[in-house]
């Protein structure tokens, strides 16, 4: 039996959120952070119009936190969004530190030029050109990789995390976690990761439907595996829809910045119309939610298969300087941005709910943490606000370390844990199950439990996904864990979650649009799925 790798703290994910926590953590603690991927394959790395800090003259933290709460539609909690938007200035300025190229501003002495996006009331947003999360990426991994405590262990899918119930010892132990059970791409083997602290960091669920700017790893991992081990979910029905993803027939999931709303875009229908006027005062900069919605409805309304972001009247020198990264990738598929509009339509993007925590990021589970998409910190609330989100990892990563270096002598030495067990298991003869349970998810998801939502679609995805996860429960049992199955048995988890918090919400509110229940209740309250309870 091989022994487990023990560190002191095991971080799931090397996203912002994984990150900045373990760089947090380094100068202390032996660190070892995991990810399925390579270590910038998760959103972060995509990220395009930037993080929300209050960096104007005249803005407020009382501003940034008026607006992240109308966004939210009142469900988020006010003390999270205030720590969160306080830490905001010190967080861009310890990327900056950590050598990010934030534009600076056009007049002399500005430090940062700020973009604008919807729902903002000020220029408030931080970025390197359109290609922010590049830029962060690259030096916080570039750090990590450099610090001496702190291993990579890329290539490692997490399938489960270690508790109570996989310790060595017939005594009496406590409900904690001792670490991860990790499945290594490289040698086809489940190994052990042990530590006193785990935290999850392991991003979203978007591509639990058809269409979602994310990237493939989107699956949920982190979600459905704290839920398996016992930790409430929260509010898993506000699925963020971002406005405008490019409309191609190839390339499906490439975002298209709402920054370039914020300077100044315009959302037209083929007839030249700019719809958003029907809709909302704010027109293209109202909130995702509305935008998304109104987009979703011109497209019902008139059978199209998209509508168009024009830029045109900016200049294109104005555009290219702003925008070069997507202006090239544009032009590479034939578009040139500065002459003709973009065609655009919305796809999933952003899971603001998760693993439920308090405000140093601690789950239900005494040991686990979770941060970043992965957690429902109360900061989003039923929408999330434009560049909250990085913001959140980085200031919540920070808060994670924090709290696991006060607890320390509290937190257990990891006790003798059971090596994964295999020998019940074969190898899959029949893969194409994975393949296609995979697909009719995210179809029926994109179907069923979109962007306006029904009683009766709901109960028809609560309905296929019944059946589905029986099929995976006994093909999970039977066969080998892969990287395809691991992901599979998180996304019907997760999908599962979405529709069950779905189906208890009986009103409209931010991101959650139900034809049945179009009113919104005066009084907001969360949606928390117990895994305990039997309702
Ligand atoms: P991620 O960066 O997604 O990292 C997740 C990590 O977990 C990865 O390393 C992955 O490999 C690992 N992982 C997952 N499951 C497992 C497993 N089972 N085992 C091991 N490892 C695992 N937000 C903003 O604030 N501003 C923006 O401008 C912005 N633009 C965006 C543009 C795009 C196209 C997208 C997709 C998102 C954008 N967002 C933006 C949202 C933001 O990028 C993400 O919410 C944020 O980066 C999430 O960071 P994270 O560290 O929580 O997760
Ligand atoms: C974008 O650049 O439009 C994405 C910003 C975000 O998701 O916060």
């Amino acid at each position: 039996m091989t022994a487990p790798h023990a560190y002191d703290v095991v971080v799931v994910g090397s996203g912002a959120a994984g990150l900045t926590t373990a760089l947090s953590l380094a100068d202390r603690y032996r660190v070892v952070v995991l990810s399925k991927g390579g270590v910038s394959d998760g959103s972060t790395a995509w990220a395009q119009g930037g993080i929300a800090a209050v960096l104007e003259p005249g803005d407020t933290i009382d501003s940034h936190v008026e607006d992240t709460m109308v966004a939210g539609a009142g469900l988020n909690d006010r003390a999270a969004v205030t720590y969160v938007a306080e830490h905001a200035a010190g967080a861009i300025d310890r990327l900056a530190d950590l050598g990010v190229p934030f534009n600076v501003g056009e007049s002399v002495g500005e430090r940062f030029h700020l973009t604008r996006e919807g729902g903002h009331s000020h220029r408030r947003i931080a970025h390197v050109d359109d290609a922010t999360g590049w830029a962060v990426q690259n030096a916080l991994a570039k750090a990590a990789a450099a610090h001496p405590n702190i291993t990579l262990a890329i290539g490692h899918a997490v399938v489960d995390l270690i508790t109570e119930r996989h310790v060595e010892t017939t005594r009496f132990v406590g409900r904690a976690c001792h670490g991860v059970y990790a499945f290594d791409v490289a040698t086809k083997r489940v190994e052990r990761f042990t530590g006193r602290a785990v935290v999850l960091a392991t991003g979203g669920a978007s591509r639990v439907y058809l269409f979602s700017t994310n990237p493939d790893g989107a699956t949920g991992d982190g979600i459905a595996m704290a839920w398996r081990a016992g930790c409430r979910v929260s509010n898993m029905e506000f699925n963020q829809f971002h406005p405008t993803c490019l409309y191609h027939p190839k390339v499906k999931n490439f975002l298209i910045t709402e920054a370039m709303r914020g300077e100044g875009g315009h959302l037209l229908l083929p007839n030249g119309e700019r719809f958003m006027k029907r809709y909302d005062e704010r027109l293209e900069l109202a909130p995702r939610d509305i935008v998304a919605r109104a987009i979703d409805a011109e497209i019902k309304r008139l059978g199209l298969s998209h509508v168009r972001l024009d830029m045109t009247h900016l200049g294109a020198d104005f555009i290219v300087h702003h925008f070069p990264m997507i202006h090239a990738r544009l032009l590479d598929l034939g578009i040139d941005c500065t002459r003709q509009s973009i065609p655009v339509v919305p796809a999933a993007h952003y899971t603001c709910g998760g693993v439920l925590v308090d405000l140093a990021g601690r789950t239900d589970l005494p040991g686990l943490y979770a941060v970043g998409e992965v957690s429902q910190s109360g900061l989003h609330g039923a929408n999330r606000l434009a560049s909250n989100s990085i913001l959140e990892c980085l200031v919540f990563g920070v808060a994670v370390a924090d709290d696991i270096a006060h607890s320390w002598d509290a937190l257990p030495e990891p006790p003798p844990t059971r090596a994964w067990d295999e020998s019940r298991v074969t190898d899959s003869d029949e893969e194409v199950v994975v393949s296609h349970n995979w697909a009719e998810i995210r179809q029926f998801m994109w179907d069923y439990v979109g962007i306006v939502r029904t009683n009766k679609r709901l109960e028809r995805a609560a309905h296929r996904i019944k059946t589905l996860r029986k099929e995976v429960h006994d093909y999970y049992g039977d066969f080998r864990v892969t990287p395809d199955l691991i992901e599979l048995r998180n996304l019907v988890q997760v999908a599962d979650l979405i529709v069950r918090s779905a189906r208890r919400r009986h009103e409209s509110r931010g991101l959650h649009y139900s034809l049945d229940y179009p009113a919104t209740d005066p009084v907001p309250r969360d949606t928390i799925l117990d895994p305990w309870s039997r309702d």
